[in-house]
């Protein structure tokens, strides 16, 4: 293992009822708490009556942000600023989905500066010295937002999607019921597993490449993943493989797997450009672009993508080169998100061809492991291949 330095001070209450803890938690912060939720599926599903009725009983005053939607936007987050700094706010409870923790943490940054949160931190990237102090209570398996310090904000008008990471953004305390997440829609608990499988790969697929634990750790998650999004799509009502697939979310990206790797990001950054140009779901973006990436770096390292092949999916064919069982893995990755009616081809989501320079220069890129100078034209070449459905031969 490369050397690290590991801290994640986020408390984790999981389980079924896990939420009648929330009183050791809500006595620990003041009076005035800002609720945050997103547009009505907790009001759908009864969560939010249990979530009023536990801050009534611990005596604090409720001020509500609702109507956070997926990808959410930078005005949602100077209306919550704005009630923070008008009515005291002492924490932020977010109940919902990643758009709502992530949402909430800007809020939570933004109520203690007087500078503008989006140029200070999206933009700019400047250090966050205070935030207000945020719960979660978790109704989609995906993000990892629940046990992590970042969050990604969208500014439609400019076709931005940026993201941010302070220490002082994890959550203090997280409460993780798999129960809540029998409400939600087939696809969005699909798109949760992509995307945490895609946080994976962003750390799998990226030096060091010899023996280590987080490398390890990775295959079995996705394995897991894999194994329990199948189940729940066919049980839908077993609590078992939906409390399997939250924890393998929040392991996904809670710093466990990217400890002593580098990490890649790239497909995670020509995503968040797909998404603040056509507002798509953010599992539907990288179900596109990820597997596309991967093959187009493969060649700087064979042996990895053949482990991924062989340990993953289980390619073992004695007449097939290294390379062509590396690529077939990758090519079974992209099958196995078409096979759950993810999108995994730019054509799925009405991007034509002639978009592909304005999307693509309007990507951050950066040195990844597999490829140094990766820039513009990589991009490009990446979401052309993704205009086609991958084959590996
Ligand atoms: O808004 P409501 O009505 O609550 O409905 C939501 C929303 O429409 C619905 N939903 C959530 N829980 C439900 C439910 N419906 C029924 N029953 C439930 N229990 O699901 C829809 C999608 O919710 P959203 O929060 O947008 O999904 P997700 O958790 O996938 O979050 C996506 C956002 O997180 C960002 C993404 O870019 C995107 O903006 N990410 C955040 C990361 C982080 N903070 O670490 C990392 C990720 O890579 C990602 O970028
Ligand atoms: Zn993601």
């Amino acid at each position: 293992m490369e050397n690290f330095v590991f801290q994640n001070p986020t408390k984790i209450y999981f389980g079924k009822n896990a939420i009648s803890n929330i009183n050791a938690e809500l006595v620990k912060f003041g009076t005035n708490v800002l609720l945050v939720y997103g547009g009505g599926s907790i009001k759908r599903n009864g969560l939010y009556d249990t979530v009023i009725q536990c801050l009534k009983s611990a005596g604090k005053n409720i001020t509500e942000l609702s109507g956070v939607m997926p990808n959410p936007r930078r005005e949602k987050v100077y209306e919550g600023i704005s009630y923070c700094k008008d009515k005291n706010i002492d924490f932020i409870l977010a109940v919902g989905g990643g758009s709502v923790i992530d949402c909430s943490k800007f809020v939570a940054a933004g109520a203690k500066t007087d500078d503008d949160f989006w140029e200070s931190y999206l933009v700019n990237q400047k250090i966050c010295n205070a935030a207000l102090p945020i719960g979660t209570i978790l109704t989609l398996a995906g993000t990892g937002s629940e046990m992590n310090s970042g969050g990604v904000i969208s500014d439609f008008e400019n076709h931005l999607k940026l993201h941010y990471g302070s220490p002082l953004l994890f959550p203090k305390f997280s409460i993780l019921d798999p129960s809540y997440t029998f409400s939600l829609p087939r696809e969005q608990l699909i798109y949760g597993a992509v995307d945490a499988m895609s946080h994976i790969l962003e750390s799998y697929f990226s030096a060091p490449d010899i023996s280590n634990v987080s490398d390890d750790l990775a295959e079995s998650l996705f394995k897991s993943l894999m194994y329990n999004l199948d189940l729940a799509l066919k049980k839908p009502k077993d609590y078992l493989p939906r409390s399997n697939l939250m924890w393998c979310c929040t392991l996904a990206l809670n710093g466990l797997l990217s400890l002593g790797k580098e990490g890649d990001w790239m497909s995670h950054e020509i995503e968040h450009s797909l998404s603040a140009f056509y507002d798509i779901p953010h599992a539907v973006g990288l179900s596109i672009v990820h597997p596309n990436h991967l093959m187009y770096v493969l060649e700087s390292s064979i042996p990895k993508f053949k482990r991924f092949a062989q340990n993953v999916f289980g390619i073992e064919k004695k007449e097939m080169t290294d390379e062509q069982i590396a690529r077939a893995g990758i090519s079974m990755l992209s099958n196995y998100f078409r096979s759950m009616n993810v999108p995994t081809t730019l054509g799925e989501i009405n991007v034509q061809s002639n978009d592909i320079p304005k999307l693509a220069a309007s990507v951050k890129t950066f040195p990844i492991s597999y490829a140094p100078k990766y820039c513009y034209d990589d991009v490009v070449a990446v979401l052309t291949n993704s205009l086609e459905i991958i084959h590996y031969d």
